[in-house]
C-alpha cells in the first residue's frame, strides 16, 4: 500500500489572513496529534500571492505547497503571468496542471498543457496532472476514451524519467464543485483504467508506483468510500479543503 496523498485546492478563496491563518492552525493540530497525519502526505495550493510565505510556514513539515497553475512559457512579455521559473524562486516544488476550470475558463487545451509540462520538467517542479472526462462523454460511455485521448497528448509524450514524480488527479468534470460524485466503484474501474494505460505505456514498475488521487465532490462523508477503493490513491479536495474541520477529517480517513 502506497502513503496516501491529499491535496487542497484553495482556487481562489483565501486571502492572505484566511491563508497563513488556516496554516498555522493546520500545524498546531498536526502537532497535536501526529496519527492525523503520519505517512500521509499533505499538498496545499493556495492562490499565487500567498505562495512564498504558505512556503515559509510550512518549513520542515510534511506538508508542502503547490501552485495552481503556471504559464506555459519561461519568460518574456507576458503581462500578469507567473512562470515555473518564479515559483522555484521562491522555493515551490510542485505544480498543478490541466485542472478542468483552467481548460473551462482559460482555454487551456492539450497543446498548451504539453508545453507546461516540458517546463516543468526544465525547471524540476513535481507535476500535479488533471483529467476528467465531462457529462456528455460519461452519458454516451465516452470516459474511457477521452481520458485515454487526455494522457496521449500530453503525459505519454513524456519519458519514462520525467513521469517519475508524476501525481494523476482523476477529476471527472460534472463532479467538480457540484456536489454530485460518481460511485466508488465508478471511480476504481477508472483508476484502473489509468493504471493499465500507464502499464501499457511504461511497464509495471512505474504504474504500480505511480499516484492516481481522486477529485471532485470530495467530502468529510464520502471520501472514505474512495479512499478504499484499491486504486485510489488519495484525494484532490476543493470546497471541503476550506474548513479546517473537514479537511481534517479527510485527511483523517485517508
Ligand atoms: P471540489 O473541487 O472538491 O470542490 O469538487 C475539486 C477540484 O476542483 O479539484
Amino acid at each position: 500500500m502506497k502513503n496516501k496523498i491529499i491535496i487542497a485546492n484553495w482556487k481562489m478563496n483565501y486571502n492572505f489572513y484566511e491563508t497563513t491563518n488556516f496554516l498555522r492552525n493546520l500545524l498546531k493540530f498536526f502537532n497535536h496529534d501526529k496519527k492525523i497525519h503520519n505517512n500521509k502526505k499533505i499538498i496545499i495550493a493556495p492562490s499565487y500571492p500567498f505562495l512564498h510565505i504558505s512556503n515559509q510556514i510550512v518549513q520542515g513539515t510534511n506538508i508542502h505547497i503547490a501552485s495552481q497553475n503556471m504559464f506555459h512559457i519561461e519568460k518574456g512579455s507576458y503581462t500578469g503571468e507567473i512562470s515555473a521559473i518564479m515559483l522555484k524562486s521562491i522555493g515551490i516544488q510542485n505544480v498543478i496542471l490541466g485542472h478542468s476550470e483552467r481548460r473551462i475558463y482559460f482555454n487551456e487545451t492539450n497543446k498548451t498543457l504539453l508545453q507546461k509540462i516540458h517546463i516543468s520538467l526544465k525547471n524540476r517542479l513535481k507535476i500535479i496532472f488533471c483529467i476528467g472526462e465531462t457529462l456528455n462523454e460519461k452519458n454516451n460511455n465516452q470516459q474511457f476514451i477521452s481520458i485515454q485521448k487526455q494522457l496521449e497528448e500530453t503525459i505519454f509524450l513524456c519519458s519514462i524519467k520525467e513521469i517519475e514524480n508524476l501525481i494523476i488527479a482523476y477529476e471527472p468534470i460534472w463532479a467538480i464543485g457540484t456536489g454530485q460524485f460518481p460511485i466508488p466503484n465508478e471511480v476504481q474501474k477508472m483508476h484502473n483504467h489509468i493504471r493499465l494505460l500507464f502499464q501499457n505505456k511504461y511497464g509495471k514498475f512505474v504504474s504500480d508506483k505511480i499516484h492516481i488521487l481522486y477529485g471532485g465532490s470530495i467530502n468529510e462523508f464520502n471520501c472514505k468510500d474512495f479512499f478504499q477503493q484499491k486504486d485510489v490513491d488519495g484525494g484532490l479536495v476543493g470546497n471541503s479543503s476550506l474548513e479546517i474541520d473537514k479537511f481534517l477529517s479527510i485527511i483523517k480517513a485517508s
